[in-house]
């Protein structure tokens, strides 16, 4: 049988696609792009983030995909198998440690949006106060026991849907989720436009305001753009390995990054007229969505359906981000254990459940693994990769991949000098500042 038979494969370039933006769409768009581009001048930021995904973060995807199409393994595999017995290695370890890490609290949050679901099914949040939704988050997150029910629910799910395999598992589930959550999106966005909000939100998203946005600002935009294509941990690169030999990588990582952009874009248009409708702060900051929203959906009309509509569509981008990172560890122990993907996918699952119990009682945790990972963890692993795929990997290596053209040439001269000197800015940025 031949590798890829083996080791499961997309059934086509559209599946591939779905599942890819269905990893990069994720809470990262949905809660954590409207309040940052809230803070850091709107339309300016929204630019500067628009050219960082397409000039800096684009050429990181391709070599991600090409790093795992031209090994057919996992991060750990690939780079072994690329050049045996070096410290290049170190990369792929990485991703998988920050597969495992970032799930293991990725999931306790996912798991609110499930508790918030429930509480918004129950009519809790109809006519409810400020001070009333703060106490609701407040109770859900005082409480580990709550918390891990949910959490192991939102993980058991993501557990069988890695197990079902590639094309019958990861890939069906995208087919059905991402749709689904583009269409739930685009209706919100459709009921925010008639809200009276609308016109102030649209000056404010297509306003620049520049001098809100910092020489920080810049830097944010790079790292939000980083974290929301899945980069520097080896996601694309463990998808990359199930795609067909035909498939051109620079077009489906565009495809890839245009659906992550227009759905942040998206998310900002059905967030804003709410905001100032209401007349929140449009930088309100990270409790912009467990607070601020369900405040404004209790004072609008139909406000259990509209609060349920938008945590469950938190809750499927959730999903699709959660499964790509456990298939990360799981093609490992796939890989190189040999162990069927059934057991990979339970064990690796239940422990990473168990690793973000800590999260569930203290949520500290959960601001201790993130800053680990994104700000440490994910720039260096994509730092790596830049340097492996630009200067390790001869042009010929690079060319089996990519073709011989112009295209090619311009991604080169990207990931050898643009992409990393960028990564690195963000992660001085991050470290000293
Ligand atoms: N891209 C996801 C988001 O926007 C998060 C993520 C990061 C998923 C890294 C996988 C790997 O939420």
């Amino acid at each position: 049988m031949s590798v890829e038979s083996v080791r499961g494969s997309w059934s086509n370039r559209l599946g591939f696609v779905l599942a890819a933006a269905g990893s990069a769409v994720g809470l990262g768009n949905i809660w954590k792009f409207p309040y940052m581009a809230g803070k850091n001048g709107g339309a300016a930021f929204i630019f500067v983030y628009i050219v960082s995904v397409f000039a800096i973060c684009l050429p990181i995807v391709v070599a991600e995909l090409m790093l795992g199409r031209t090994s057919r393994r996992n991060p750990v595999g690939a780079f072994q198998s690329l050049r045996p017995r070096s410290f290049w290695v170190l990369g792929g370890w990485l991703g998988v440690l920050s597969g495992f890490l970032i799930l293991s609290f990725y999931g306790v949050v996912a798991g609110w949006t499930l508790d918030f679901m429930l509480l918004s099914a129950s009519g809790s949040f109809s006519g409810a106060g400020g001070a009333e939704i703060h106490a609701l988050f407040d109770g859900l997150v005082g409480n580990a026991p709550r918390q891990i029910f949910w959490q192991a629910l939102f993980m058991v799910a993501t557990i069988i849907i890695v197990a079902g395999g590639i094309a019958s598992g990861i890939e069906r589930g995208s087919r059905i989720l991402l749709p689904a959550l583009l269409l739930m999106l685009i209706g919100l966005v459709g009921f925010s436009l008639t809200l009276s909000g609308a016109g102030d939100a649209a000056a404010f998203l297509l306003t620049p305001r520049w001098e809100e946005f910092s020489g920080e600002s810049l830097l944010a935009a790079l790292g939000q753009a980083f974290f929301s294509l899945s980069l520097g941990m080896g996601v694309m690169i463990t998808y990359g390995s199930y795609l067909g030999s035909g498939e051109s990588l620079s077009r489906s990582a565009f495809y890839v990054a245009l659906t992550d952009t227009a759905v942040a874009l998206l998310a900002g248009a059905a967030i804003f007229p709410i905001v100032f409708t209401f007349g929140f702060e449009p930088a309100a900051g990270p409790g912009l969505t467990f607070q601020t929203l369900p405040v404004a959906f209790a004072q609008l009309p139909w406000a259990g359906l509209l609060a349920f509509t938008f945590f469950l569509l938190l809750s499927l981008a959730a999903l699709t981000s959660s499964i790509s990172l456990l298939e990360v560890v799981v093609a490992y122990f796939i890989d190189e254990w040999r162990w069927r993907r059934v057991t990979a996918a339970w064990f690796c699952g239940g422990v990473t459940f168990l690793a973000g119990v800590p999260c569930a009682v203290d949520s500290a945790w959960i601001e201790r693994l993130d800053a680990l990972t994104s700000n440490y963890f994910l720039p260096i692993g994509g730092l790596l990769i830049a340097a492996f795929a630009g200067w390790v990997l001869v042009p010929a290596e690079q060319e089996s991949e990519l073709g011989t053209n112009v295209l090619t040439r311009t991604w080169r001269f990207m990931i050898r000098w643009v992409s990393p000197a960028a990564v690195v800015a963000i992660f001085l940025s991050l470290v000293l500042g």
